[in-house]
């Protein structure tokens, strides 16, 4: 959903902006570009197909960076245009002398577009972003300041932007605004940054003002000044942020994606700590009273994509630990089916970036509905956080491999502690039994993370077999396919399915759906997670002794059913991976293809265990197939486009 990084200040522009913008990536990597004012103040604009450090390498190879203290630099997720050179931003104006950057879609560019054209702009690319430098051009010359300019082209806009641009005629500033995609302002001494997230930011300063819709933001070196859509001066002093670069780096790790695997225990361990009371789990920032909260008869979830499989298993969490019903939405379906949410309804978004234009809209929907409205968000100070009535924070730091691991887990860590929020304090249970049960498990709770931990270092030191096991896989299922090629075409039957089956049951149904999401974001192979109790209404046809069928079959209710899935896929030749709980020899009788053993806990909380050999899993598959594990194609970590 691209990413975008302005910097003025004292310092050579081009460097900071690759650097800025190749910690952006993860919003979109098909083109990057940066414009430069140089030392003359002449306008410079470098753009090209493909990630930051190609753009970085043609500089280099050319020898042509620009020089000069203020430049703006974009990494561009395409909507309208295929990636190339010429629909890769900044975009300029006629004169070339103006440069602007987008994030976002201006939906009638279409008519813009043709208006401008017919007023003699000449357009240079397929994008609906260059109708915005030909805007700021045309308005520019009523009214003598960017500023004023930009207020007029945004207003003629319909849709989602963050916009930054610079003028020849005004050298030093940047001009910036936003509606519905997000931008901060680093502030930094004598230098300051526009950006898309203050992770970008933060190895410069870790002091950030969040612009919200509407917001005008003018900045130089030594100042910003914000002023509202109405034009009047707004004061907002920067906020600190608490994550910092370190957690942002690899630090030895190969991917991010692993070192964020890694990361999963301490997170959690250290979310605990911070809520845990004697009276249960308690939240600083919550901000919704406990008064409020009492009022609610009735929860919906709302989330996207991974954040989505968090409330499937929150339904589960919220309806074992309290006794509210809950229900869960895609977000992208929430507002189109009238949903029953009134006064009596707590609403809770869980969304990773807080950005999210689908989960934003259906907070909105929530909230005119009367809702009382809770997010559960990663990114501080996102928009979802700040429209929303209280917050939860996942606190898992910067989260840049673009599938997500820590911010899942950490989700799910976030709405059991509410759970226990609820259970205990909201919604007290009258009966003692039910109270001191409530306690045993929240004792249990706080145990997660060492065993979190414990398979973490056991993984460590199998590692090498994970790789071994995704190899034989590989090479099992290419020799099918040369058998395959190599029969007569008359003769062949059907082509060899690469395809993986996850199945579990009950609050491991959802972990299912999200081992089979990492696996198709990251390697590309077709996956789909199942309730195993559905797998005879449908998807047994697809058994034979292709697909890699994955079994969460760890201790609970239902694992002997789970055990009758097991032989009936085993029946069908079906080459199965069993996640079982550790010291359960029987299951090991049963000679299937890999064993993969999680420490023990109530099922209550094995998804937070289980998502480690999922996310494992996708891991190593990825990288025996040797695919871009932390920047997968077509996908963006912040999906601000509906
Ligand atoms: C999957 C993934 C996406 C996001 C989804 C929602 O690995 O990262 O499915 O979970 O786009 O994003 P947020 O949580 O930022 O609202």
């Amino acid at each position: 959903m691209c990413g975008i990084f302005g910097y003025v200040g004292q310092k050579d522009a081009v460097p900071i902006l690759l650097k800025g913008l190749s910690r952006l990536e993860y919003r979109g990597y098909d083109s990057a570009g940066i414009a430069v004012l140089d030392n003359s103040a002449h306008l410079i604009v470098r753009k090209k197909k493909g990630k930051v450090k190609e753009l970085a390498a043609s500089l280099n190879q050319h020898r042509n960076a620009p020089h000069g203290t203020i430049g703006l630099g974009h990494t561009r997720w395409a909507t309208h245009g295929a990636p190339n050179d010429s629909n890769a931003h900044p975009h300029l104006d006629c004169s070339e002398k103006i440069a602007v950057i987008h994030n976002g879609i201006i939906e009638n560019y279409v008519e813009l577009k043709e208006a401008l054209k017919a007023e003699g702009h000449q357009f240079r690319s397929n994008t609906d972003s260059e109708v915005l430098a030909h805007l700021v051009e045309k308005f520019y010359k009523k009214t003598g300041t960017v500023k004023e300019a930009l207020k007029l082209a945004v207003a003629k806009a319909r849709g989602s932007y963050a916009v930054g641009v610079i003028h020849e005629d005004e050298p030093g500033r940047i001009t910036a605004t936003r509606v519905d995609s997000p931008l901060v302002v680093g502030v930094g001494k004598h230098e300051n940054f526009i950006a898309s997230d203050v992770s970008a930011i933060l190895e410069h300063t870790r002091e950030a003002v969040a612009i919200e819709n509407g917001e005008i933001v003018v900045l130089d070196g030594d100042s910003y000044q914000l002023s509202g859509a109405n034009g009047r001066v707004v004061k907002r002093a920067p906020r600190h942020v608490q994550w910092n670069v370190e957690e942002a780096e690899k630090q030895g790790y190969a991917h991010f994606m692993l070192k964020e695997i890694f990361e999963q225990p301490g997170i959690i361990e250290g979310l605990i700590q911070k809520r845990l009371c004697k009276t249960g789990m308690r939240f600083e920032e919550l901000k919704i009273k406990k008064s409020r909260l009492a009022q609610v008869k009735n929860v919906h979830i709302v989330a996207c994509g991974t954040s989505y499989h968090a409330g499937l298993v929150g339904k589960y969490i919220l309806e074992t630990l309290t006794p509210l019903t809950v229900s869960v939405d895609n977000s992208s379906e929430f507002r189109y089916r009238d949903p029953k949410v009134d006064r009596s309804s707590l609403v809770i978004l869980i969304s990773q970036s807080g950005e999210t234009a689908d989960t934003l809209a259906a907070l909105r929907e929530a909230k005119k509905r009367g809702a009382v409205v809770l997010a559960i968000v990663n990114v501080l100070g996102s928009t979802i956080e700040r429209e929303a009535d209280g917050v939860i924070y996942t606190y898992a730091g910067p989260e840049i491999a673009v599938a997500s691991t820590k911010a899942y887990t950490a989700q799910l860590a976030a709405l059991y502690s509410l759970a226990f929020h609820l259970g205990l304090e909201v919604f007290p249970p009258k009966n003692p039994k039910r109270k001191a049960e409530l306690f045993d498990l929240l004792a249990e709770f706080k145990k997660i993370p060492g065993a979190m931990s414990e398979f973490l270092a056991e993984y460590r030191i199998d590692r090498a077999n994970w790789d071994a096991n995704c190899a034989e896989y590989n090479r099992r299922y290419h020799k099918s396919l040369e058998r395959y090629f190599k029969t007569a075409p008359a003769k062949r039957k059907r082509a060899p399915n690469a395809f993986f089956m996850y199945l579990g049951r009950n609050i491991n149904y959802p972990s299912a759906l999200e081992g089979a999401l990492k696996l198709k974001e990251i390697a590309y192979i077709s996956a789909e997670g199942y309730a195993a109790g559905e797998m005879k209404h449908g998807p047994i046809a697809l058994i034979d002794e292709n697909p890699w069928v994955v079994c969460i079959a760890v201790d609970s209710p239902t694992y002997e059913k789970m055990i009758s899935n097991i032989e009936e896929i085993k029946a069908r030749s079906g080459l199965i991976t069993a996640i079982v709980t550790k010291g359960n020899e029987a299951v090991k009788k049963l000679g299937l293809y890999l064993y993969i053993e999680v420490p023990k806990t109530s099922e209550l909380f094995s998804p937070l265990v289980i998502a480690l050999p999922l996310q494992l899993i996708a891991y190593h598959v990825a990288k025996e197939f040797k695919e871009e594990i932390d920047q997968p194609r077509n996908l963006a970590k912040s999906v601000t486009v509906e």
